[in-house]
C-alpha cells in the first residue's frame, strides 16, 4: 500500500518514480508560458500541397507565416525528411519552439503498399495485418510522419459506400480485432520510439452507417444499435491507448459527429476516460455550417471546442474564432487549456520536445525505399487476402507449363491501380509495382507463351478492342480475364449507385466466354460487387482486391499454387443493388424467410432469391476441409462457468492449406430481439493434406452480454446455439441452455 501512496504521491506532484517530470507535468509547465493565441496555434492543422486529400484551401504564404508566428500545431501532407525538417525549422522560429506534428494518411503501407484494408480483413490473419502496420510504421517514421490517421474502424454494411475499402467489412468482432492489430502494429513498443507512429481511431462515428451508402450522408440509428454494432471497435481501441481519435463528417440522429458532445464529451473523454486528442476530419468544423448546425464558422467553432474536438483540420476556424470566442466569454480558456494539454503531451510523448528532427532523418529514410524483405511480406500478405469464390473444374492451380496463357482485360499491365486508393502518390512509386503480367510472366516456364489484350476500358462504352481480345482468347489454352472497378472507383467520395463492372467489362467477359476456352475470373475491387452472370457462367473466380507493390506476384502464387488461397470474405456480397443492405448477423423478424426460394407471406423479395450471391466468412481453397465430432464441454450451464467447444477439421483435398474456423452464437430470445448469428471467434490454422486438427474456443458469459433497450450491457440466462463452420452459412450447430 505505501508504495501505491509513493507513486501517487509522485504523479501528484508530477514527477515520476525516476525523479523525472511527466509529460502531463512538462505540458502544464508549458502551458504556463503561453498565450492565448498559441494555445490555439497548437488546435490548428493545415494540409501540405504535394498530397492533398480534400478541398484544398490553404495559402501557402499565410501557412509558412502562421508556422513561424506559433500558430499552427501540426501539418498533414508534409512527408519526406528534407520535408519535414524544412517546415519542422520554421516551427523552431517560434517564440517557444514548439515542434509540429506531421501526420498522414498511412492506410495501407507506405512505400511498400499492401492489400486495400478490406482485402487485408479478407485473410482474417491478426497477426499478419499487425506485421504490415509495423512496416508501415517503420516506413513512414523514416519518412518523417509522426501520425497516421487509421485505422478506420468504421462498421460498413453497405458496399455502395466506396470506403468499404478502408476498412474491415460488416463485423463488429472481427473489426474490432482487426483495429486492435492495427493499433498494436503502429505503435509498436511505444510512443518515443523511433519507428512508433501515433495511431488514429475514425471515423468517430457510426460514418459507415451513411444513408443510401452516399458518403457524408447523414446516420440516424439508436443509440442502441449505436452502442452494439458501431461504438464497439472505437471503445476498445480507446481502452488499447489509440493516441488520437477522428471525428466523422455524418451527422449522428441530428448531430454532426464534429460537435456531438454526447459521443466526444460525455462518452469518449467522459465515461471512457480517454486522455488523447481528437482531430477533425478534413473541414469539418466549417462543414457544420452547410450542415445546417452553425450559422457561421464562428458557432461553429464555438459548438466544436465545446462538445471536444481539440484540433481543426483545415476548416481555418479555429485559429480565426476562438480568441474573440474566449474574450466574449463564450468559450471557456480551460477547453483551450485541455484541448492544447492533450495535444502537447503528444509531441513530448513523441520525444519531438527533446529533438524536433528525430524522425526527419535522410539515412533512415534511403534504408526504408525498396526494402526487400518488406516487398517479400507484402507479395506473401496479397496472396493471403485473396478470396476463391469458385474453382468448379479445378481449373486452379495452373501449370506453368500450360503452353499459352491468355490476360485479358484493363487491368493486366495497369501499375498505380495495384496501389488502390488510400496509397500516398510518391512520384517513383509505378517503377516498383509488380504488375499483374508480370507477376504471371515472372512464374511461367520458358516454354510457355504469355499473350495479353486490354479488351476494353475500364469504365467507357469502347468496344473496339474485342475482336482482338476474342482472336487473343483464340490462341490460348487458358484466359485469365482481369475485371472490376477502377482504383479510385472505391475509397472517399466515391459511393456507387450501380456497384458492378463498370463500362462493357461484361460485355468482353460474355463475348470471351464464347469462345469456350476455360476461364479464370480475377475480380479487382474495392467492395463486394455485383456480378450476377459471372457468378452463374464463370467456374472459377478469384477476388483480388487491390493487393499493392507486389499484386502481381501475389496474384501469380495463388494461381499458381504456390500458395493455396485461404481468404474469406469480410462483407457480405449482395445478388444486386436493390438487396443492399444484406448482412449476416440480421434479426429474425416475425416472419423469416424457410429457405433461399420462400416468399409466401415472409421477409423476402417477390424478384429476389433470399441469400446473398455470396455469404459473410466465405471463401474456398484448393483443398477441402471436412469439420467433424463438434464437442461443447457441457449443454447445461450456469452462471459464470465456461463453456469449452472444439470441433475436428480434416483436409481431405490434395493440398495443404489454411482454414478459418469460424465460432459464432445464437441468443434464441432476449429482452431485445437478438441477431440470427454473432461472430464470436475465429482461428486460421493450417493443415496438412491428410492431416485433421483439433479446434477450440472458450465461451464465458462475458460473449454473450448484449446492449438492451435501456443501454445496460449485460447477458441474460436462457437457450444458446453454437455454432462452427467454414462461413457464416455453413455451420454445425449445437443447442445449450446456460442460466444466469
Ligand atoms: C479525409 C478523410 C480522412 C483522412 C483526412 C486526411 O477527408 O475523411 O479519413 O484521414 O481527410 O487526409
Amino acid at each position: 500500500m505505501k508504495r501505491l501512496y509513493f507513486i501517487l504521491a509522485f504523479t501528484v506532484f508530477g514527477i515520476n518514480a525516476f525523479g523525472q517530470k511527466t509529460n502531463d507535468q512538462k505540458a502544464s509547465e508549458l502551458l504556463s508560458k503561453m498565450t492565448l493565441e498559441e494555445k490555439i496555434g497548437q488546435l490548428v492543422q493545415y494540409s501540405g500541397f504535394e498530397y492533398a486529400t480534400g478541398p484544398q484551401n490553404s495559402n501557402s504564404a499565410n501557412v509558412l507565416n502562421e508556422i513561424k508566428q506559433g500558430k499552427v500545431g501540426s501539418m498533414l501532407n508534409v512527408a519526406g525528411a528534407q520535408e519535414t525538417r524544412k517546415f519542422q525549422e520554421l516551427a523552431l522560429k517560434s517564440r517557444l519552439k514548439i515542434p509540429l506534428l506531421f501526420g498522414q494518411d498511412v492506410i495501407h503501407g507506405y512505400r511498400t503498399t499492401f492489400p486495400i484494408n478490406l482485402g487485408q480483413a479478407a485473410s482474417w490473419d491478426l497477426k499478419l495485418i499487425e506485421k504490415s502496420e509495423r512496416i508501415a510504421a517503420t516506413e513512414a517514421s523514416a519518412y518523417g510522419i509522426h501520425w497516421t490517421f487509421a485505422p478506420m474502424v468504421d462498421i460498413a454494411r453497405d458496399p455502395r459506400w466506396g470506403r468499404v475499402m478502408e476498412g474491415s467489412g460488416e463485423d463488429t468482432y472481427l473489426g474490432t480485432q482487426i483495429g486492435l492489430a492495427r493499433i498494436k502494429g503502429f505503435q509498436g513498443k511505444g510512443l518515443g520510439n523511433l519507428d512508433a507512429i501515433m495511431a488514429c481511431a475514425k471515423h468517430f462515428a457510426a460514418y459507415g452507417a451513411a444513408v443510401g451508402g452516399r458518403d457524408y450522408n447523414s446516420v440516424d440509428m439508436s443509440l442502441r444499435q449505436l452502442y452494439e454494432t458501431y461504438l464497439p471497435p472505437f471503445k476498445a481501441a480507446a481502452e488499447a491507448g489509440v493516441a488520437t481519435f477522428m471525428n466523422s463528417f455524418n451527422d449522428i440522429n441530428g448531430i454532426p459527429a464534429t460537435a456531438n458532445q454526447y459521443i466526444l464529451r460525455d462518452l469518449l473523454k467522459g465515461k471512457w476516460n480517454y486522455n488523447g486528442f481528437v482531430v477533425s476530419d478534413w473541414g469539418s468544423i466549417g462543414e457544420m455550417v452547410p450542415h445546417g448546425y452553425a450559422k457561421d464558422n464562428k458557432e461553429a467553432a464555438e459548438k466544436a471546442i465545446i462538445a471536444g474536438s481539440d484540433m481543426d483540420m483545415e476548416s481555418r476556424a479555429y485559429m480565426a474564432e476562438l480568441p474573440n470566442l474566449v474574450k466574449e466569454g463564450k468559450v471557456d480558456p480551460k477547453l483551450i487549456d485541455d484541448a492544447a494539454r492533450r495535444i502537447l503531451i503528444k509531441k513530448f510523448e513523441m520525444g519531438l520536445f527533446d529533438d524536433p528532427y528525430r524522425f526527419s532523418d535522410e539515412k533512415r529514410q534511403k534504408e526504408q525505399l525498396n526494402n526487400l524483405e518488406n516487398r517479400k511480406f507484402g507479395r506473401e500478405f496479397g496472396s493471403k487476402s485473396i478470396v476463391l469464390l469458385k474453382n468448379e473444374k479445378n481449373i486452379l492451380p495452373l501449370s506453368r507449363s500450360a503452353k499459352t496463357i491468355a490476360l485479358i482485360g484493363p487491368f493486366g499491365k495497369e501499375t498505380s491501380a495495384n496501389h488502390g486508393f488510400w496509397s500516398v502518390a510518391f512520384k517513383d512509386d509505378n517503377l516498383r509495382i509488380v504488375t499483374q503480367f508480370d507477376g504471371i510472366k515472372n512464374q511461367l516456364d520458358k516454354s510457355a507463351t504469355l499473350l495479353y489484350a486490354k479488351g476494353a476500358n475500364i469504365d467507357d462504352q469502347d468496344r473496339s478492342m474485342f475482336a482482338e481480345a476474342v482472336e487473343t482468347a483464340k490462341k490460348a489454352d487458358v484466359v485469365i480475364m482481369t475485371l472490376g472497378e477502377g482504383h479510385d472507383m472505391s475509397g472517399e467520395a466515391k459511393s456507387r449507385s450501380n456497384i458492378r463492372f463498370s463500362g462493357v467489362q461484361e460485355d468482353l467477359l460474355k463475348e470471351i466466354a464464347k469462345t469456350g476456352k476455360p476461364i479464370v475470373l480475377m475480380i479487382n475491387a474495392g467492395r463486394p460487387l455485383v456480378f450476377d452472370w459471372a457468378a452463374d457462367n464463370i467456374p472459377t473466380i478469384v477476388y483480388t482486391w487491390w493487393l499493392g507493390t507486389e499484386a502481381g506476384n501475389s496474384i501469380a502464387d495463388v494461381l499458381f499454387g504456390t500458395v493455396n488461397p485461404g481468404g474469406k470474405l469480410p462483407m457480405t456480397f449482395p445478388r444486386t443493388e436493390g438487396q443492399i443492405p444484406v448482412y449476416y448477423n440480421h434479426y429474425n423478424t416475425g416472419r423469416p424467410a424457410k429457405n433461399n426460394t420462400d416468399r409466401n407471406y415472409v421477409s423476402a423479395y417477390i424478384d429476389l432469391d433470399n441469400d446473398p450471391k455470396f455469404p459473410f466468412g466465405y471463401g474456398l481453397s484448393y483443398t477441402q476441409f471436412k469439420y467433424s465430432d463438434m464437442d461443447l464441454s457441457s449443454i447445461n450451464l450456469t452462471g459464470n462457468q465456461t463453456l469449452n467447444i472444439s470441433v475436428n477439421v480434416t483436409n481431405t483435398g490434395n493440398y495443404d492449406g489454411e482454414e478459418v474456423v469460424q465460432l459464432y452464437i445464437r441468443d434464441l430470445v432476449g429482452k431485445v430481439v437478438r441477431p440470427v448469428k454473432e461472430l464470436k471467434g475465429f482461428q486460421k490454422v493450417f493443415i496438412k493434406k491428410g492431416e485433421t486438427k483439433t479446434v477450440t474456443f472458450i465461451l464465458t458469459p462475458e460473449s454473450l452480454k448484449f446492449y438492451d433497450d435501456e443501454l445496460n450491457y449485460d447477458w441474460e440466462g436462457g437457450e444458446f446455439d453454437i455454432m462452427i463452420g467454414t462461413d457464416s452459412q455453413n455451420v454445425q450447430t449445437k443447442r445449450i441452455n446456460w442460466k444466469k
